[in-house]
């Protein structure tokens, strides 16, 4: 056991928030993947569900690796990430609008992560712990990984046919828009300085 108010006991702290946070995500990246049109998107969020139930298994290595047992501790801020991508995915929003806001609610998932793993690593490492760094880096990478993907699925044509939607849906109320202000414009007769009176 790790002495209170150390850097090691800081670790381990952080490793339990991170254990958990992977955990909350193998139950929501199921739904994220149900909740995607896009197939390429769909495969994405199974793909990375399967690597995050490594990372899982991974984090428990790391916590054997340093005599710690596995235990996680509620992670408030991926629980937070999460909620916010449920109330995402009750909104009515066309398929290419939810995929992109899937891609968002999933990339800020993937940054948080990277955030916690880039520390975890860096820590391990500052402190000897060897396997736990090597094992920690490897998460790491995969997490860059699954983020560098979701933005290629964006930029390779949702964000693109979600913006096009968006443009044409504006574009109506623009003329709308247009033709009332024109309405209101046209004069009544005996009301304009024009008209015969
Ligand atoms: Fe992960
Ligand atoms: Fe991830």
């Amino acid at each position: 056991m790790a002495s209170e108010g150390t850097l090691h006991s800081a670790f381990v702290d952080e490793l339990r928030d991170t254990y958990d946070a992977e955990k909350q995500l193998t139950k929501a990246l199921p739904r994220m993947a149900k909740a995607a049109s896009s197939p390429e998107l769909r495969a994405a969020f199974e793909k990375h569900l399967n690597e995050t139930r490594t990372h899982v298994e991974r984090l428990e290595a790391v916590f054997a690796s340093i005599d710690e047992k596995a235990r996680g501790k509620h992670c408030d801020g991926m629980a937070g990430i999460i909620d916010e991508g449920k109330a995402m995915m009750k909104e009515d929003l066309d398929d290419a609008t939810m995929d992109a806001c899937l891609i968002a609610a999933g990339q800020r998932a993937e940054h948080y992560e990277m955030a916690a793993y880039g520390t975890l690593a860096a820590w391990a490492k500052v402190m000897d712990h060897t396997e736990a760094a090597n094992l920690l880096q490897m998460t790491l990478e995969e997490e860059k990984n699954a983020d560098e993907k979701l933005s290629a699925i964006a930029e390779g044509g949702i964000n693109r046919t979600a913006a096009s939607a968006a443009h044409e849906w504006d574009g109506e109320n623009r003329s709308t828009a247009t033709r009332k202000k024109t309405a209101r414009k046209v004069p009544r007769k005996g009301m304009h300085p024009s008209y015969p009176r």
